[in-house]
């Protein structure tokens, strides 16, 4: 099945989508559909704002004949989807304001590929889910959108995404990539296929709830581990010891796991716990670990803003009216992605304290930024201003070489909640 014949479509070209349909566009004909036609006519003008590909590359896959036999062609035209034989759909999977999952990008994606979904199709899914969501939430969208049969007519795999955003190390084809299928046919069909562009290699699972599971506690895992480095950092705190150096010490041994304190936004890591323990209830169980780890991590902006006020109010600021510098915006380090970043939970302590805030970001999508939660990034207007506090909540590669003493007030507290400053710089870290 897969020669020159193989057309490929992949709904949902964010952070996950178009690296992966870039890659697969340098062997086959891959169709990127996207309801968003902001990013449609971005993509067609060789940027992707997401700064995962560079113009150069994107400009050398890209097409704007649909009939060639390889290439990317970019559209929000869901009808060009009835060409492919392939679908792979990346679309997101976030949380609603009760942390319930929403499934409804999936569901709503399931549809447009259902109404152009031949006998002999596969569907497969990327985006990250609990167990079974493949098979008894989006299948049963397909077989009744389309009027076929599933393990019949059309068939369906599931692959997990492992990217890591901002990572120019562990992209797409270099990190091994989990396949699973609907039959073992078409779980050999779907392995193949990522085979065909993951240098890295392939792990064929069992079935695709196995496949599912695996990428759900991956996330899980990682977020139970910043948890607990998270609460020994508040215990060390009250006890004066430098929690750093603590995990530098115990680093020392082979099988200590290094993990360092910190925020844990994202859509990821801060999110796809939630599906897990969704999942985990249905089924009757009431997930201890996986929710406390959530809890804590989700408590650490107001952790951390209180931190800040103490030792402020210790060096005999006042707080109301109180200017603080906070040093990074998007939900991790070297990357301009905002959603659900936790940055935002610090400031909104802040200023429940009426501190008057000001951010800089050299990396953060401003638009995004001012758009979902009314920030501003000032990306350093005003050089001249001191200020009593300066936060840095995210390690961008720029922050190492700023000078900050030469922005505090005589009594100022520099908090370095990354560990990213040398010592001399910074009165006290996370
Ligand atoms: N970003 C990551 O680091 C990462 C890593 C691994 C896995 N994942 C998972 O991959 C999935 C996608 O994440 P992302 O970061 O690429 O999201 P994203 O928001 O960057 O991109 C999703 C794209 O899908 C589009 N979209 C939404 N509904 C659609 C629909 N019905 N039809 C067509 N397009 C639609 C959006 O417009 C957007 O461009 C999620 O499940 C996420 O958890 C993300």
């Amino acid at each position: 099945m897969l020669d020159s014949r193989t057309k490929i479509g992949i709904i949902g070209l964010g952070y996950v989508g178009l690296p992966l349909a870039v890659e697969f566009a340098k062997k086959y004909k891959v169709l990127g559909f996207d309801i968003n036609e902001e990013r449609i006519s971005e993509l067609n003008s060789g940027f992707d704002h997401t700064l995962e590909i560079d113009s150069v590359t994107l400009n050398k896959v890209l097409t704007k004949d649909c009939t060639t036999t390889q290439g990317l062609y970019c559209t929000n035209d869901p009808e060009i989807l009835k060409n492919c034989n392939v679908f792979i759909v990346t679309v997101p999977t976030p949380v609603d304001k009760n942390n319930r999952p929403n499934l409804m990008p999936l569901i709503n994606a399931s549809i447009t590929v259902g109404k152009v979904l031949k006998p002999g199709d596969i569907v497969i899914y990327e985006s990250t889910v609990y167990p079974g969501v493949t098979e008894d939430e989006c299948v049963p969208v397909l077989a009744r959108t389309s009027g076929l049969k599933f393990n019949v007519d059309f068939f369906a795999g599931y692959s997990p995404e492992r990217i890591n955003p901002g990572d120019k190390k562990h992209t797409v084809a270099n990190i091994l990539k989990i396949t699973s299928g609907s039959t073992p046919e078409i779980a050999d069909i779907v392995d193949d296929l990522y085979k065909s562009i993951i240098v890295a290699g392939t792990h064929k699972a069992s079935c695709i709830k196995v496949a599912e599971a695996a990428k759900i506690i991956e996330n899980a895992q990682r977020d139970i581990n910043i948890a607990f480095v998270n609460e020994l950092a508040m215990i060390f705190n009250r006890l004066g010891i430098n929690t750093n150096e603590v995990l530098d010490a115990a680093s020392t041994k082979w099988n200590f796991l290094n993990f360092r304190p910190g925020l844990v936004g994202g859509h990821c890591i801060g999110v796809d716990p939630y599906y897990l323990a969704q999942k985990a209830q249905e089924a009757g169980y009431h997930p201890e670990i996986i929710l406390a780890g959530r809890r804590v991590n989700d408590g650490m902006g107001a952790y951390v803003a209180d931190q800040l006020v103490k030792q402020m109010i210790q060096k005999d600021t006042h707080i109301v009216g109180a200017r603080v510098l906070v040093l990074g915006f998007t939900f991790k380090e070297n990357c301009p992605d905002v959603r659900n970043t936790k940055v935002i939970d610090i400031i909104n302590r802040l200023k429940e304290y009426n501190v008057v805030v000001t951010v800089h970001d050299p990396w953060a999508n401003v638009a995004h930024a001012k758009h979902e939660y009314g920030i501003i990034c000032e990306n350093g207007e005003s050089k001249t201003r001191k200020y009593d506090g300066i936060l840095l909540a995210v390690a961008h590669q720029e922050f190492k070489s700023i000078d900050l003493r030469s922005l505090c007030k005589k009594n100022s507290v520099v908090y370095d909640i990354k560990s990213l400053l040398p010592n001399a710089s910074v009165d006290f870290r996370l």
